[in-house]
């Protein structure tokens, strides 16, 4: 062996290292066996890292097209008729409102245990109704419509808060919140369910002086929230 033929590395600047003949051939013979095993793991780290790639981007699409959306809650029609005669008995008041419940999601089915609707003025409960008293599935992409009228002995409206509603109603607008409660969970390709949640949606209802929900209110989307 000839130390000229080994010598295969480029010429760098600066003072290269003494080696001796025989530990040269030797240190060379190392490198090259050292450089085909950084070869062949780097070859294998390369693989790894690409599948791991496309295992993450297939999982992080298919979360993106899974993952359940919460229900979308608008508050379309709310009214308090009784408020525009300040005449009228308390006891013969009615609320009615509409409120819409959407399933935005595409392959995720909402089901909901009974759903539950009360109305708070000055943050007390003055009346409740019930929307669903069934357990209920919504498919996906469907919009169902819940109408409800709130009268008789569920709605507590005479006395000092009636008085209040009248004063509210005389300085321009009475604000009442509708507030609606169910237990839901999701499915996911009519197959895997997920832990079942209970569901909080707050819906702003101001009225004016005719009773009538204010525009800025109506069509309006609901705060949710989950306890
Ligand atoms: C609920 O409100 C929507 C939007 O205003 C209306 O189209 C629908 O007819 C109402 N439904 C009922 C039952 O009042
Ligand atoms: C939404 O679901 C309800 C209840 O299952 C059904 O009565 C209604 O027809 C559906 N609406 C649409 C637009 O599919």
């Amino acid at each position: 062996m000839n130390h000229q033929h080994l010598s295969i590395e480029p010429v760098e600047n600066g003072p290269r290292p003494f080696y001796g003949r025989r530990q040269s051939a030797r240190y060379y013979a190392h490198r090259v066996k050292e450089s085909l095993a950084t070869r062949v793991s780097k070859f294998i780290c390369t693989v790894i890292l690409f599948v791991l790639f496309v295992v993450g981007l297939i999982a992080f699409i298919l979360w993106l097209s899974l993952r359940p959306h919460r229900p979308r809650f608008h508050l379309e029609e709310f009214s308090f008729p009784a408020l525009a005669q300040p005449n009228a008995a308390p006891e013969t008041a009615f609320i009615h409102f509409n409120v819409t419940i959407r399933n935005p999601n595409q392959k995720v089915e909402i089901h909901y245990d009974s759903i539950e609707s009360t109305v708070y003025y000055r943050e007390q409960a003055i009346g409740t109704a019930s929307l669903a008293s069934e357990a209920f599935d919504q498919e996906s992409k469907n919009t169902t419509v819940f109408y409800k009228e709130i009268s008789g002995p569920s709605l507590t409206v005479s006395g000092q808060r009636w008085i209040n509603m009248q004063s509210d109603r005389t300085a321009g607008s009475v604000s009442f919140r509708l507030e609606i409660t169910s237990v839901i969970k999701f499915e996911v390709f009519s197959r895997w369910n997920t832990k079942k949640h209970k569901m909080h949606a707050n819906c702003p209802a101001v009225v004016g002086p005719d009773g009538l929900l204010l525009a800025p209110f109506r069509d309006e989307r609901c705060s949710i929230y989950f306890t």
